[in-house]
C-alpha cells in the first residue's frame, strides 16, 4: 500500500496583508526537504506576492476557494486558472465556512474540484460534521456522503487530498478524541478506495480543527492522518513550525 506524503497546509482565511508575508518567510527558512509537504493558503490578494517571496523555498502557496468556470461574467469571483497564474499550486475547496456562509453544496464543491484539476491545481477538499450531527450519531454518514458528493470522477489518478474538519472543532479549541479522528479517517479511506481504487492511497487525509503545537504530535501520528489543515495557528510562524516539526 502506498503511504501518502504528509501535507501540512496553513489556511490564513481572511487574515493577512503584505506585512504578514514575513511570517511565511520565517516558516520557509525552517522548512527543508520534501516530507512533510508544507503549504500556506493566504487570501487571494496575497497569492502572487507570497509565491514570489517563497520562490526557491520548499513551501507551496495555495488558495482558499475558486470558481468552477475558467472565466466569465462572474463579478467578484476568481477562477482556478487565475489562481494558478498568480502562483498557487493548491486550493482548499468546500471549507465549512463556505458551505455554511455561501450555501456551497457537495455538487458545487465537486464542480470546483474539477475546475481546480483542469487548471493544474491540487485540491484539498474539506468535509466534516456539525456538533448536532455528531451528537445524533450521524458523523460517519455525513462525512462519507460529503466525500462521495464532493469529489468528481476527474480526481482519479490525480494529486488531491481530503481534509476532515469537524465543524465544531474549527476555531473552538475543541478536538475530537484520537479514536474518533481515526474512525472517520478510516471511513474516508475506504470510500476513496471504493471510488478511485488503490491509486488514491497516495492521497493524504488531513485533519483540521484546532490543531496547535501542543496537540499536533498526537493527532498527526494517528492512523490514516496524513497531515493537517491549520487555521489560527498558521498565522504565527512559531506556532505553524511547532506543528510542522511535530511530525
Ligand atoms: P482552526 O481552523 O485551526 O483555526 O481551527 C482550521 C480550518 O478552518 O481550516
Amino acid at each position: 500500500m502506498t503511504v501518502p506524503t504528509p501535507l501540512i497546509a496553513g489556511n490564513w482565511k481572511m487574515h493577512g496583508t503584505a506585512a504578514t508575508i514575513d511570517e511565511a518567510r520565517k516558516v520557509a527558512a525552517q522548512v527543508k526537504g520534501t516530507s512533510p509537504r508544507v503549504a500556506i493558503c493566504p487570501p487571494a490578494t496575497l497569492i502572487h506576492q507570497l509565491s514570489e517571496a517563497l520562490k526557491g523555498s520548499a513551501v507551496l502557496v495555495g488558495a482558499q476557494d475558486c470558481h468552477c468556470e475558467s472565466a466569465g461574467a462572474y463579478t467578484g469571483d476568481v477562477s482556478a486558472e487565475m489562481l494558478a497564474d498568480a502562483g498557487a499550486k493548491l486550493v482548499i475547496l468546500g471549507h465549512s465556512e463556505r458551505r455554511a456562509g455561501y450555501g456551497e453544496t457537495d455538487a458545487l464543491v465537486a464542480k470546483k474540484t474539477a475546475g481546480a484539476l483542469r487548471a493544474g491545481l491540487e485540491p484539498i477538499v474539506c468535509v466534516g460534521e456539525t456538533i448536532d450531527q455528531r451528537k445524533a450519531g450521524e458523523a460517519l454518514a455525513v462525512v462519507t456522503g460529503q466525500v462521495r458528493g464532493s469529489l468528481p470522477p476527474e480526481v482519479a489518478g490525480q494529486a488531491f487530498s481530503v481534509a476532515y474538519e469537524p465543524v465544531w472543532a474549527i476555531g473552538s479549541g475543541l478536538t475530537p478524541a484520537v479514536a474518533e479522528i481515526e474512525e472517520v479517517h478510516a471511513a474516508i479511506r475506504a470510500i476513496l478506495r471504493e471510488l478511485f481504487g488503490a491509486a488514491s492511497d497516495s492521497a493524504p487525509i488531513l485533519y483540521g480543527g484546532s490543531v496547535k503545537p501542543s496537540n499536533a504530535a498526537e493527532i498527526l501520528h494517528a492512523a490514516e492522518v496524513g497531515g493537517a489543515l491549520v487555521g489560527g495557528a498558521s498565522l504565527k510562524a512559531d506556532d505553524f513550525l511547532g506543528i510542522i516539526n511535530a511530525l
